[in-house]
């Protein structure tokens, strides 16, 4: 097994500055979500926020087997789980739900973070979607304390989705992240407890789940990046990267407000 990276306080203080800045690039994008909006207008204002922070977007060139991902962010529509490609094509629609997943490179680290929002008035059925999917995000996150396994996170997540009538997305996990944006340790949205890596203090994970209405089978598209359920069913997607401490779990992408009152 690769060994999981440990952050010394020099590179738990460089994730900070990276998380703060992927935080506040995707609490700046909320308010721009709307009808009438393209993904591409919101791909052009988080490529300039990602920018006047002095930071690069991670996603902009990453490589996946001969592919290179061609945006600045990741914004997801409906039945789009991850990975969808902004476009100046996709106009967002009262009653959708998109998905913006911001991830920068600063000063040698990694911030990753996404957040799934209804654009104009949503359905009970997809209001009830986001919430539990936040919530299991949550509850994925309280269970990363030092001495737990990384198991304990995975079966919190999927026991709170199944429970209400959802699916975890299975062909996809969160993951380490630090010096790359995919680091050891999956951190998958289904499992059982007790099973896999035990947390130490250190480690800073991208805890994601990835939930749909439907069934959990995903394809990709002919993009070959824009992963869709299979079912066609609405799907969200929230992620926050957390520092591990004797003390519990940090949230280090908290938005800008939230980290002022704490
Ligand atoms: N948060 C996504 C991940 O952890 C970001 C992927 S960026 C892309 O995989 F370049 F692959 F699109
Ligand atoms: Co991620």
């Amino acid at each position: 097994m690769t060994m999981i990276p440990l952050k010394n306080k020099e590179g738990i203080a460089r994730m900070r500055e990276a998380c703060a800045i992927a935080a506040a690039v995707l609490d700046s994008l909320k308010p721009l979500v709307r009808p009438g909006i393209t993904t591409q207008d919101l791909e052009e204002a988080g490529r300039d926020l990602i920018a006047r922070h002095g930071a690069r977007s991670a996603c902009y060139g990453y490589q996946h087997g001969s592919r290179r991902y061609p945006a600045h962010t990741c914004i997801s529509v409906n039945d789009e789980v991850v990975h969808g490609i902004p476009s100046f094509r996709r106009v967002l629609r009262d009653g959708d739900i998109v998905s913006l997943d911001i991830v920068v490179w600063y000063n040698g680290y990694v911030g990753d973070n996404a957040y799934t929002m209804p654009v104009g008035t949503i359905s009970p059925e997809l209001e009830k979607l986001l919430r539990i999917s936040r919530e299991a995000l949550d509850l994925g996150i309280r269970q990363a304390t030092v001495g737990n396994h990384i198991g304990d996170i995975s079966q919190a997540i999927q026991r709170h989705v199944e429970d209400a009538g959802f699916s975890v997305v299975r062909d996809m996990v969160g993951h380490g992240v630090g010096v790359a944006m995919h680091e050891p340790p999956e951190v998958a949205n289904f499992g059982r407890k007790g099973t896999g890596p035990k947390i130490k203090p250190g480690m800073t994970l991208a805890i994601e789940p990835m939930v749909n209405l439907g069934g959990y089978k995903t394809k990709t598209l002919s993009d070959g990046w824009t992963v869709v359920s299979a079912d066609g069913s609405p799907s969200a997607h929230f992620e926050h990267t957390v520092l591990t401490t004797e003390q519990g779990p940090e949230i280090l992408t908290l938005p800008p407000a939230a980290q002022v009152s704490r």
